[in-house]
């Protein structure tokens, strides 16, 4: 890092964050498949304060927002601290039912849909692609806006990185958010949000007024580990690391746990979800090998 650069990170940065990061993550997201510029992200606090300004930048006391369950739970915290009214929809392993979502519309109005299409925290599925473009599709045509929280997508099992909704989207309908929390280090507090230009320029105001900008240090920081391949050897490093944690996992819930705790392989992320059923089934059979 030459002085110039060094001072220039030690200063305010615009609040949309640091130039040179901005673009490596608009080449990364392009190669991902998606339509993107550096102008098309802000930095933000981590995936939490990403969240955060959504909610704040698009919604107001006593709208609806759909959110599924399970899910991470200080998305729903943070909705109820803002008074928000959540509507669950159950995820499956495809993700959840757009007929639900549709009959739900016909009784109430909703404005924001948060989930996560890839790596899906805590059931580890990933929507298939059908569905993601239906669901994009739907909601282009309701103006129902969906945030699609990718900090888990790039910690996939099944070969390969699966799109994300963004990729589906033409009109500007899905904002995507990610970090390097789950794929690096939480600490670095480092996270974006892909959204198009006039939402930008409104989320831009919120952080102005909030903390200004991400500390520079960590977002240059940031942009070199993106740019030197590092960052990428690690990821693929954390992908054997899990699966075979994740076969470790498997082995012993299918030797260990009674019949009736259901769970599947998940695609990706660092979950393993196990379903118990709602009875006092466990407690009576806590002792016993399987199967009852
Ligand atoms: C699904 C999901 N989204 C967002 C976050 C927040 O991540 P960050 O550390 O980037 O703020 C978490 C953290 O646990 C998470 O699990």
């Amino acid at each position: 890092m030459s002085d110039n650069e060094l001072k220039e990170a030690l200063n305010y940065l615009h609040s949309k964050g640091h130039t040179e990061l901005r673009k490596i993550l608009a080449i990364r997201l392009r190669q991902s498949g998606q339509e993107v510029s550096a102008s098309n992200i802000i930095v933000t606090g981590g995936a939490q304060q990403a969240i955060q300004l959504l909610f704040y930048g698009l919604l107001s006391a006593e709208d609806r927002v759909v959110i599924e369950e399970p899910t991470h739970c200080h998305v729903v915290c943070l909705a109820k601290m803002m008074r928000l009214k959540v509507i669950p929809l159950r995820r499956t392993k495809e993700g959840f039912s757009i007929d639900e979502l549709e009959s739900l519309l016909k009784r109430v109005q909703v404005r924001l849909i948060y989930t996560m299409s890839c790596s899906h925290n805590p059931t580890g599925t990933n929507m298939p692609e059908r569905k993601k473009e239906a669901l994009v599709n739907f909601c282009e045509t309701h103006g129902i806006t969906i945030v699609d929280d990718t900090v888990f997508s790039e910690l996939q099992y099944i070969g390969f990185s699966p799109r994300t909704l963004r990729c589906f989207d033409s009109r500007g309908c899905v904002v995507e958010i990610g970090s390097l929390s789950k794929t690096f280090a939480p600490g670095l507090r480092i996270g974006w949000i892909i959204c198009l230009r006039p939402l930008v320029e409104k989320l831009v105001v919120l952080i102005d007024a909030q903390t200004m900008c991400v500390p520079g240090i960590t977002q240059l920081f940031a942009a070199r580990l993106l740019s030197s391949g590092d960052y990428d050897t690690h990821v693929d490093s954390l992908i054997q690391l899990y699966k075979t944690r994740r076969s470790i996992m498997e082995k012993a819930c299918n030797q260990l746990l009674p019949t009736f705790v259901k769970y599947g392989l998940p695609d990706g992320g660092y979950f393993f979800w196990l379903e118990f059923p709602k009875t006092n089934t466990l407690t009576r059979n806590l002792n016993c090998k399987r199967p009852f």
